[in-house]
């Protein structure tokens, strides 16, 4: 098969899976690949310099989970940080719901990344480069596994480190600045946590590698307002709690002081859902067991992915 033939047959919509991408789907210019295959061009400014902005949506028991708010998510980041897809959006979406029916994955991670790309020799100025779409599907990530939601996680609250500031690295367009966010992990480990969480450097926590952070005081129900990704978690769990008059709800800053006295604590993430927490820098959260209105909004986020509102059928 000739590269043209390849390319028309990767991009040309089929309903059939590809044995060979069970494991796992990557789409490189116009390519359909294992993903363990899947190669970058090493000068992508996007690998290089964290030049890119991204995106993940989860496809649980074979839709995808809020779709077109992950897509309209993602263009309101690519445009915040100047960049401009080789194809619109709709081509993204058609692209996105083929590689996941070619993969027969019915439970997916799947990332779309745009990069500044590839500059020609020389060339320094960023409004030259042609940017790059890249997308990849793989079995479900979880950041803390179910049997592992069922006891709870340790989460530690960073001292050494704290979140870039916002007027650095935004933190609302997505992004591989993770090197803060790793340091925080390791620092968690060293004090016998699970996960990390930073502060503003102010008190004030933010959030993990690749979560937002919920906690329960006096009965009502907080997360960060500012500094913060706007995880479709939260955004989901925001609209129940909102809907159903769950809990009520404050959105604004977080001291460590008010969530280290919180009854409940958990974590919000499209690679895992709702992941209570109970322990706190080494002291248990409530009765050391996931919270009532945790087990509750994590129930209700999981009969969400029926909803017909969120769901998009991999399947025609
Ligand atoms: C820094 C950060 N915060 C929060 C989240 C949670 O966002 P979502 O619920 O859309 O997965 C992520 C996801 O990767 C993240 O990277």
């Amino acid at each position: 098969m000739t590269g043209v033939e390849r390319r028309a047959a990767a991009t040309s919509l089929s309903t059939v899976a590809d044995p060979a991408l069970a494991g796992g789907a990557a789409w490189i210019e116009g390519e359909l690949v294992p993903v363990e295959e899947a190669r970058i061009p090493i000068l992508d400014t996007g690998f290089v310099r964290s030049d890119l902005t991204y995106d993940v949506v989860s496809v649980w028991r074979g839709s995808f989970f809020r779709l077109d708010d992950h897509l309209a998510r993602f263009q309101r980041n690519w445009t915040r940080v100047r960049l401009s897809p080789p194809f619109g959006r709709d081509e993204i979406r058609a692209l996105l719901i083929d590689m996941v029916r070619r993969s027969g994955l019915r439970d997916a991670y799947v990332a779309m990344i745009l990069t500044r790309g590839v500059p020609a020799p020389g060339e320094r100025d960023p409004r030259s480069f042609r940017n790059r779409f890249y997308a990849y599907a793989v079995p479900f990530v979880w950041i803390q596994r179910p049997d592992q939601q069922a006891a709870g996680t340790h989460l530690v609250i960073a001292r050494d480190t704290i979140r870039i500031p916002p007027t650095a690295v935004d933190p609302t367009v997505k992004n591989f600045h993770w090197g803060d966010l790793v340091r925080g992990l390791y620092e968690a480990y060293d004090r016998g946590g699970a996960l990390g969480a930073l502060t503003d450097g102010n008190g004030n926590v933010t959030e993990g590698p690749g979560f937002n952070v919920f906690a329960l005081v006096d009965g009502v129900l907080r997360t960060p307002a500012d500094g913060v990704f706007d995880g479709m978690t939260r955004r989901t769990l925001i609209e129940l709690v909102q809907e159903e008059g769950a809990a009520p709800l404050q959105l604004g800053p977080l001291p460590v002081a008010e969530l280290a006295r919180a009854s409940e604590v958990f974590l919000s993430s499209t690679a895992g859902g709702v992941m209570p927490v109970t322990t706190l820098d080494g002291a248990t959260v409530g009765d050391g067991r996931p919270g009532e209105l945790t087990r509750r909004l994590q129930a209700r986020y999981w009969l969400a992915h029926e909803d017909p509102r969120f769901a998009t059928p991999v399947t025609r």
